[in-house]
């Protein structure tokens, strides 16, 4: 059989009366989005003649790994295909240059202390791992410094766990994680303990499918970034060590071309200098974050 079977009559009024396009009430473009989702389903079933007990195996899957949704999603590749749909919308729009945008992760945790000055972001001890000091400038597209910025910093600690979501309970709710705020120059400056890479937690839902795709669930070490500044598009990006492993080979696609930096490393500490670029906001707007949903912990007591 092949896919034709779905284009047939008695498949498409199913189809039609699945996602309720012929009813008066519900949401139009959910209607139009479900239609098609339910019906490239049903083609994936027949294209590769799904049996029952692949298909319950798949839905029991799915239902088990909701807590992991947030780490598939980068594993499959999909939120890297949101950044290169992205791009490619801007660029049609004509809105080019500055720090590439890569994936934001599921880790982040809003409520952040917000800081200023040279930073540190580790509150916790953390033994026999160097120091990150990494220092740079924010600018615009004419090189401008951005003004007022505030820059949402966090990454893994050396056992490449990250606070609010450590299995081992031992970090402290912000640990590693702050919101800088920047001067009139645009300059920001922190050090805190380097992170490692990061591997999906073991026996996991991820792991499981990255292992039966043959595949790893490992990520280079690497530091995440918001900036957001009145007037410029909120940037979300991240650095990942250009000399880590797997820096040619994470499984999150989250590494790119220009976001690659070798840390300096000289004994206990690793230098890292890194200037941001960011587009300004247009008619368009671009200020904004995305609605994302995302973690949220009480403001800790300043500990900077
Ligand atoms: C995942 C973990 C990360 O730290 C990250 O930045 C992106 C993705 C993950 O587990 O999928
Ligand atoms: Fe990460």
């Amino acid at each position: 059989m092949d896919a034709s079977f779905v284009k047939t009559a008695p498949i498409q009024q199913l189809l039609d009366r699945a996602s309720g396009v012929n009813e008066s009430g519900g949401d139009p473009r959910l209607k139009a989005i479900m239609r098609d989702v339910i019906e490239s389903t049903m083609e994936v079933i027949v294209r590769h003649d799904v049996s029952e007990s692949e298909f319950w195996l798949a839905m029991k899957y799915l239902a088990d790994s909701s807590g992991e949704i947030g780490l598939i999603v980068p594993g499959i590749g999909l939120e890297h295909f949101l950044d290169l749909y992205l791009d490619a919308k801007d660029a049609e729009a004509g809105l080019t240059g500055g720090t590439p945008r890569t994936i934001e992760g599921p880790l982040y945790v809003e409520g952040a202390p917000l800081v200023e000055g040279n930073v540190n972001l580790s509150t916790d001890p953390d033994e026999g791992t160097q120091v990150l000091h990494m220092t740079g400038t924010v600018t615009g597209p004419d090189g401008e410094p951005v003004e007022n910025a505030i820059l949402h910093v966090w990454h893994a600690n050396s056992k490449g766990w990250y606070s609010h979501f450590d299995p081992t309970s031992e970090q402290t709710p912000f640990n590693n994680r702050r919101r800088i705020k920047l001067g009139s120059d645009g300059r920001y400056a922190f050090h805190s303990k380097m992170p490692s890479g990061y591997s999906v937690p073991p026996q996991g839902a991820t792991d499981q499918l990255m292992q039966a795709l043959g595949r790893h669930g490992n990520r280079p070490a690497h530091v995440h970034f918001f900036i957001e500044a009145p007037g410029y598009r909120t940037l979300t990006t991240q650095i990942n060590f250009g000399d880590d492993p797997f820096a040619a080979d994470d499984f999150a696609f989250g590494t790119r071309e220009g976001l690659l930096p070798v840390p300096s490393r000289q004994g206990d500490s690793a230098y890292i200098a890194f200037d941001f670029q960011l587009q300004r906001a247009g008619a368009a707007g671009g200020e904004e974050f995305s609605s994302r949903h995302r973690a949220s912990a009480e403001p800790a007591a300043e500990n900077a």
